[in-house]
């Protein structure tokens, strides 16, 4: 399989080149930047070092014909500028901004402030999530992948979303995200100096994220699903930690919690279930999933408030993005989902 990919000199586009490297069926066909056409991808991604001999090129969108499959990785509001016309040729491609990932154009206006350029086009994006939609993922052309902290809580939530076991009115998401999630290009947030060691509400209410998790929660259940997630900055550079408080609406066992989401995400080999009862990793902790595709989610039964947390890590980059990006072209393919991400987290790191 021959296989672009259009923004690579960032952060997401880099970790698609490390995975794509080492896939079994994936040929790198292309990999384009602006800035860095001409030069090697190893000098902008030191880690693919004598790994490839690839060269950036300027990006394009008129697809040779050896080419089966693009990943678009470029910021949202310019991805909707060049798909339209890559769609036309035929190649199956998963874009990994936020332009196709909303059914309702009017939520661009709302959450993105921009009215989006090509409604016509968003009924025919499946949202990439394997884990809710693995049938019309593979039955489609076009994918839309989630945003890293949307797909997070998703996972978590789904399952007890879905039971009717709580408040579906009422969900809190506390997420916190390493500073990757910002992409390469610096700002003064992301200045070194401001941000080492922090731990900062960067976004209490209002954050884009929300309104995908809604759309696809709401789907999953047929109502209505109301959420209020916070977003913090973290001295971490991968990696997620959502904590969802939800509310019971009837009582609950640890064990019933254990069958309901070992039954929902029977066949989803990234989904790991975590709740231990020694040592210290007890929970997830998005230390140990950091470049690998796993999502690891965990419970707990608070019955002093009728509370029930749910906790999930994810690496944004992999799970976040890229890892969640090949999974969906492994299936849009028919391979084997895993292929190309079956490796570990690194420990310690
Ligand atoms: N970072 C994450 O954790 C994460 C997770 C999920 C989804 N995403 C989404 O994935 C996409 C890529 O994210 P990223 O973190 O890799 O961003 P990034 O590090 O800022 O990289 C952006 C890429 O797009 C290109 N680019 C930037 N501005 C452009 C413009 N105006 N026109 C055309 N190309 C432009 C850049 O290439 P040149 O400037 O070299 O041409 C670069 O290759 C974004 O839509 C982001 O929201 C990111």
């Amino acid at each position: 399989m021959k296989v672009g990919i259009i923004g690579a000199s960032g952060y997401v586009g880099g970790e698609l080149l490390r995975i794509l490297i080492g896939h079994p069926n994936a040929q790198l066909s292309f990999a384009t930047s602006r800035r860095y056409a001409g030069e090697y991808v190893y000098r902008i991604h030191p880690n693919l070092r004598g790994l490839t001999t690839l060269q950036f090129e300027d990006h394009k969108i008129s697809i040779q014909e050896d080419c089966d499959f693009v990943f678009v990785a470029l910021p949202h509001g310019e991805s909707v500028k060049i798909i339209p016309q890559l769609a036309q040729t035929g190649v199956k491609i998963v874009d990994l901004s936020a332009d196709f990932r909303l059914k309702n154009p009017e939520d661009y206006n709302r959450w993105y402030g921009y009215t989006h350029l090509h409604p016509d086009l968003l009924p025919k994006f499946v949202y990439g999530v394997p884990e809710l939609h693995h049938d019309q993922i593979k039955n489609s052309q076009l994918v839309a992948c989630p945003g890293c902290m949307a797909v997070t809580a998703i996972l978590a939530l789904a399952p007890v979303v879905q039971s009717g076991l709580i408040e579906n009115a009422h969900i809190v998401v506390d997420a916190k995200i390493g500073s990757s999630g910002a992409g390469e290009k610096p700002t003064i947030a992301t200045h070194h100096a401001e941000r080492a060691g922090v731990v900062r509400p960067y976004k209490p209410a209002g954050h884009r994220h929300t309104v995908e998790i809604e759309q696809e929660l709401s789907l999953l259940t047929g109502n209505s699903v109301r959420i209020s997630l916070s977003a913090h900055a973290v001295g971490m550079v991968r990696g997620i930690l959502c904590t969802c408080h939800t509310f019971l609406s009837k009582g609950i066992e640890i064990q019933d919690l254990w069958k309901m989401f070992r039954k929902f995400y029977s066949s989803s080999p990234f989904i790991r279930l975590i709740r231990d009862v020694k040592g210290i990793h007890k929970f997830p902790d998005p230390k140990f999933v950091i470049g690998s595709n796993f999502c690891d989610i965990g419970f707990e039964i608070d019955n002093h408030a009728e509370r029930l947390v749910l906790l999930s890590a994810s690496d944004n980059l992999m799970k976040g993005a890229a890892g969640s990006a090949v999974q969906c072209m492994n299936i849009m393919f028919g391979l084997d989902e895993t292929s190309g991400l079956r490796s570990p987290a690194i420990h310690p790191v």
